[in-house]
């Protein structure tokens, strides 16, 4: 299954050679920078990553932008109006998703028009869209950007995630280095599996889902950026992103209750990584959070 990463000694040739051919003779010549935003949801989530993205970006200056969008509309999926308040502006490269990426009926066709969007690639080949998209950098980079979907406590039924995985690693062109996988998965030994099954062979795994930030960045030894959980883009006086009354009364009466986003002041939350552009291996990644004190305009 090509777990094998190649030799230090022959990565380093490698180098050598790619930054004799691109003519870059410093390191941070060759460095680029992946924003990378966790799971916008609701209004209020849309609301804080209007206000701050444009911030963040100001800061990072990130050669791609990619944000997970699966709760954006009212915390299930997203909607043809939220596609376009999300993707208009041209800020952002591609969203990803999971597990809450039918929940609109519209979805269906939505995803097989807007290649923007995806959608877990483990679900059946014949689902409408792709977890798999080549965008290109605002450096002329072309980034591979996967998304697939845990099976431990959420989707038995889907295809294996590590060997979908390895699946599109074998297709991808030999040119393209630079690889982000975004991992929507519910167990942490699920997300920090993938990580070390995919050290050295992609630029970073990102985990989404659990909507809580995880303080574990790093990255592993082979090269690659980790983090088990970017954490919500959304309110964070709620049980992950809902309304925390609602959440209370379904655990204690056992009662089922129509889930709705929480309101108030919100927070965006991400990761951005560096990249050396010519590896495909990165070197840093950090995560990044802005607060809301009020909730101001909408
Ligand atoms: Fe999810």
């Amino acid at each position: 299954m090509g777990r094998a990463a190649p030799r230090h000694c022959d990565r380093l040739r490698l180098l050598c050679l790619l930054r004799e051919y691109r003519r870059i003779d410093t390191v941070d010549e060759s460095l680029m920078k992946i924003l990378f935003i966790g799971d916008v949801f609701g209004r209020p989530g849309r609301r804080v990553l209007r206000r701050y993205l444009g911030e963040l970006k100001d800061q990072h200056d990130p050669e791609l932008t990619v944000v997970n969008a699966e709760n954006a509309a009212g915390g299930f999926g997203v909607t043809e109006s939220v596609l376009d308040e999300l993707l208009g502006d041209g800020e952002i490269d591609i969203l990803t998703s999971g597990n809450h990426i039918w929940d609109k009926r519209e979805a269906l066709d939505l995803i097989q028009d807007e290649p923007r969007l995806l959608r877990p690639h483990n679900y059946p080949a014949d689902s409408p869209g792709s977890g798999w998209r080549v965008a290109t950098a605002s450096n002329g980079i072309e980034v591979g950007v996967l998304n697939v979907m845990g099976t431990v406590f959420m989707h038995p039924t889907l295809d294996c995630p590590f060997r979908c995985v390895d699946e599109v690693l074998k297709k991808k062109p030999e040119t393209l280095n630079v690889v982000l996988v975004d991992f929507h998965a519910e167990a942490t030994s699920e997300k920090v599996a993938m990580g070390w099954y995919l050290d050295g062979r992609v630029s970073a795994v990102v985990g989404t889902h659990t909507h809580v930030p995880t303080a574990d960045e790093r990255v592993l030894p082979q090269g690659t950026a980790h983090i088990s959980d970017v954490g919500m883009t959304g309110c964070y006086n709620s049980v992950i992103g809902v309304d925390t009354d609602i959440i209370l009364r379904r655990f204690v009466d056992r009662m089922p209750e129509r889930m709705e986003p929480a309101t108030g002041p919100a927070s965006i939350c991400g990761v951005v990584i560096d990249i050396d552009e010519l590896t495909g291996l990165s070197r840093a990644i950090e995560r990044v959070r802005m607060d809301e004190q009020e909730t101001g305009a909408t």
